[in-house]
């Protein structure tokens, strides 16, 4: 997408947050990535492999309520099959958290066991939390600090302003230092990202936008489509975009004065039913279409 392409994401500030990730690394014990279900490809930030290095990884897929669940369980397949430790996790309703600190322990036992040989048993385990916005970090975080809300700003050795949250005994998070933004360089990534709701609708013609995913659902989840706004099949399968759109305004009532089609509204309509999973639970990224998980 042309307008993807163009959109500048303050590289000043991610060269900031890249610096901040590495000079914490030392701090903690294990990254937590969280992706989003619905887009595990898209959704994962590529310089984050090189950025963390050889630390021991998690990924969160959340947000899998808006998912398709059989899609999530092939994503979980092909991270687990790539050694990576992966759970679904839905931070609105809580399902899943209760695996976290289990998987984390499971992927440090190594490094415990040592700890523990050591004489160092009950030493704090310290996971960073990374993450594109809004995939959902501070409400995993606020979720998994409710029993223990404790806030800890001021370690020895950490930086002022780092975000340190207690979830447990000897358990501490570490909010992302810093806004790792999305990766645009793709623009099926950054249409994809968009459908999502990642970036601000305000820089982009969301018309334009809304016609694309009515192609890519027509081309993908016809059925769901046809269903959600009382389409024929037949009679939107050489249509572009935009004529589905209209044709969506139409049949909903959406008009302005003269007669004309509110496309505009038509437009927001269809992009936040498809944000909200009214229009069904759809995964966008295919686990068998991405064998490199870019983590
Ligand atoms: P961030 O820190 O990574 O930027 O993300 P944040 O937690 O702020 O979450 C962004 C939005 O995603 C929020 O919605 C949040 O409620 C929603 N969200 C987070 N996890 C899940 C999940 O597992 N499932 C669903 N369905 N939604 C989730 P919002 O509209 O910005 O705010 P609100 O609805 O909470 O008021």
């Amino acid at each position: 997408m042309e307008e993807l392409r163009s959109i500048q994401w303050f590289p000043g500030h991610m060269t900031r947050t890249k610096r901040k990730i590495q000079s914490q690394l030392k701090l903690i014990d294990a990254v937590a990535i969280l992706l989003d279900a619905r887009i595990p490809y898209s959704s994962c930030n590529p310089d984050l492999r090189s950025l963390i290095n050889n630390k021991p990884r998690i990924v969160l897929l959340n947000k899998c309520d808006m998912a398709d669940p059989a899609e999530t369980k092939k994503w979980l397949t092909l991270f687990r099959q790539k050694n990576i430790a992966a759970i679904a996790l839905d931070c609105k309703s809580g399902k899943g958290l209760n695996a976290f600190i289990p998987t984390v322990k499971n992927v440090l036992s190594e490094k415990i066991e040592n700890w523990n040989s050591k004489g160092m048993t009950g030493r704090t385990i310290k996971v960073m939390v990374v993450g594109i916005p809004n995939v959902g970090k501070s409400s995993f975080i606020n979720r998994m600090s409710k029993q223990n809300r404790a806030k800890v700003e001021d370690r020895p050795g950490v930086t002022r302003g780092n975000q340190w949250f207690t979830i447990g005994k000897g358990f501490d998070l570490l909010d992302t230092p810093g806004v790792l933004w999305p990766k645009f360089d793709d623009p099926v990534v950054g249409e994809k990202l968009a459908f999502i709701g990642s970036v601000k609708d305000e820089i982009l013609d969301t018309e334009h936008l809304s016609g694309r995913l009515l192609e890519y659902l027509r081309d993908n989840h016809i059925s769901a489509l046809c269903a959600r706004y009382k389409l024929n099949e037949n009679d939107i399968i050489d249509l572009q975009g935009y004529e589905i759109l209209e044709m969506i305004g139409r049949k909903r009532g959406m008009l302005i004065s003269g007669g004309e089609i509110n496309t505009e509204r038509a437009a927001a309509t269809v992009l936040d039913e498809f944000r909200n999973a009214t229009l069904g639970k759809l995964t966008i990224d295919r686990a068998e279409d991405n064998t490199d998980v870019r983590i």
